[in-house]
């Protein structure tokens, strides 16, 4: 996100003074313990909290009796769609995550008719199609490269095939609750990963999004798959901060292994910061235009959204309503 400019009335002692008398604080990264402290009592936070991954900020703010509301958190309903923030940013990862590959690739995406011959297509497989993934699919097809996605819940095969891409068929299965997935089995990740092994040779790109909310991210591609691709190629690793969806991934560096770069940025929307910054003030607002009512800041505990990514606060007797 861009950083605002430096002047005397937006000094850092300045902005904690504010922070510490405002009712209501919006940031993206979850909070140090450092910030926790600043917030006034009865305060409200918003932003990415990692309620899942992070307990301990959930339990510092309920101590300094800040009401925390997590972003990751929205519900995947309708009525939310305007407030979701991680498909805005996963939006924005997608995209960048194709120009990333583009960028470090030893070969053109789109298929050239030259004098000096013709050059085919990059092919570029995405494996793990939700957000990210649909994004990606759509940006390499537009750079002209032939697409392929791959993902465990099937209902997602029509949309890749709808974006002009192929399914890869893999005959794994792992649908799970709210339109996300399931964690495979031991067994079904080890089946997976054979099946892969033998698949992504094949490809010039391949670009890695699968999540399971809470969980490290699932290993796609082994070592000896990348073992087995072209000189050349190369894997973007969307999931390196939960762990990487490729084996060699080292998170927020760039690798080269067997002659394939693997690349696993960190937190890609911040290389997009003026579209990532405004999609993901149109979420906060939206988000806070439900919590106002005549005016005032006042959450409603009832509200299927507020209820969801509420995750601290005076009412413990929220999670009762929900
Ligand atoms: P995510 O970021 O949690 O995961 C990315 C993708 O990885 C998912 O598609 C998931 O199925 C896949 N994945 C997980 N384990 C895998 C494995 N072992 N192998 C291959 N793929 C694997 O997902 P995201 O992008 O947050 O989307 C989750 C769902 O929510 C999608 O169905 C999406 O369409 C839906 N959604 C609904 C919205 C709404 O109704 N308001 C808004 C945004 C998303």
């Amino acid at each position: 996100m861009p950083s605002s400019p430096t002047s005397s009335t937006s000094s850092p002692e300045r902005t904690s003074a504010i922070r510490g008398q405002a009712d209501v604080v919006v940031k993206v990264n979850p909070p140090t313990p450092d910030e926790i402290g600043r917030l006034g009592s009865g305060s409200s936070l918003i932003g990415f909290l990692a309620p899942l991954t992070r307990p301990e900020i959930a339990e510092r703010l309920r101590r300094s009796g800040v009401t925390g509301f997590a972003m990751e958190a929205v519900p995947r309903i309708s009525r939310a769609q305007s407030m979701d923030a991680l498909s805005s940013q996963a939006n924005v990862a997608g995209y960048k995550a194709v120009l990333e590959a583009a960028e470090r690739s030893t070969r053109f995406f789109p298929m050239l008719t030259t004098a000096a011959g013709t050059v085919k297509p990059a092919t570029v497989l995405v494996l793990g199609v939700g957000v990210a993934g649909l994004q990606a699919l759509a940006t390499a097809k537009r750079l002209g490269a032939r697409t392929t996605g791959f993902d465990v819940r099937p209902e997602v095969a029509e949309q890749v095939r709808s974006l002009g891409a192929q399914w890869l068929e893999l005959g794994v299965e792992a649908s799970g609750e709210g339109g996300y997935a399931r964690a495979l089995t031991d067994a079904e990740q080890a089946e997976q990963q054979r099946r892969l092994t033998e698949a992504v040779a094949g490809f010039d790109v391949v670009i890695t999004t699968a999540l399971v909310p809470g969980r490290p991210a699932p290993r796609l591609v082994t070592a000896e798959a990348v073992r087995r691709m072209r000189p050349g190629s190369v894997v973007v690793d969307l999931a390196g901060e939960t762990g990487g969806n490729c084996e060699l991934t080292v998170p927020g560096e760039t690798v080269v292994r067997h002659d394939v770069t693997i690349a696993a940025p960190a937190n890609l929307p911040a290389t997009m910061p003026e579209h990532a910054s405004e999609l993901y003030a149109r979420n906060v607002l939206a988000l806070l235009e439900l919590m106002l009512n005549d005016g005032e800041f006042a959450p409603d505990p009832a509200d299927e959204i507020i209820a969801a990514c509420r995750v601290t606060g005076a009412s413990a007797e929220l999670s009762e309503v929900a």
